[in-house]
């Protein structure tokens, strides 16, 4: 498929529990192409889970094995489907390596279906852990927005299932494509 230009990979990222995985998986399915979660990539490498690995060493031990993992995954030539995980996108050196190797689409959706989303979830998120309010959260997701928005697309999953989402996303790439195609 020539649908990705000289990118080769499509990164999904924004905040914790947005549905990062869920649509990676829909669209890797849906383009057939493989699909990478990185923090199941960090968990299969230290086989332990992720909430582990930040009580058993600390926050910036994970965020230097986030980087590492990531940073390696760039370096291999298939073309992919990525889920990042909500803090990923901060570090700089892997929002370099997307901004040159990556589509980027930054999946968004409000504070009231992330938090409802987030403690649904079995999934332990020690950064939301920490957090002593939904305020919290709100404060959290806006100021990491400032830097999500980087991303070359948004899309916002608010009141959209599984399969529109995917379409929704498929139809915004064609659109961003068909815009650069027109700057060459
Ligand atoms: C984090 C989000 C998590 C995971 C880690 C840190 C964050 O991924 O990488 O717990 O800083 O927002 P999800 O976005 O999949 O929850």
């Amino acid at each position: 498929q020539t649908l990705l230009l000289n990118k080769k990979f499509i990164v999904l990222l924004g905040f914790m529990g947005v549905g990062k995985t869920s649509l990676g998986r829909g669209l890797s399915k849906k383009l057939n192409l493989p699909h990478i979660d990185t923090d199941f990539e960090i968990e299969k490498v230290k086989n332990m889970k992720i909430s582990s690995i930040f009580e058993s060493y600390g926050e910036s031990y994970f965020r230097e094995l986030e980087q590492n993992i990531i940073i390696d995954i760039f370096s291999k030539n298939q073309e992919s489907v990525i889920s990042l995980g909500g803090g990923s996108f901060l570090n700089i050196k892997i929002r370099e390596h997307i901004k040159n190797k990556c589509i980027s689409i930054w999946l968004n959706a409000n504070v009231d279906t992330i938090y409802k989303r987030i403690t649904k979830s079995n999934n332990i998120r020690p950064v939301f852990s920490r957090l002593k309010s939904k305020n919290d959260l709100e404060v959290l997701l806006h100021e990491r927005s400032q830097v999500y928005k980087e991303a070359d697309i948004k899309i916002d999953s608010e009141n959209l299932n599984k399969y529109s989402l995917v379409e929704k996303v498929l139809y915004k790439i064609d659109d961003y494509l068909e815009k650069k195609d027109e700057n060459y």
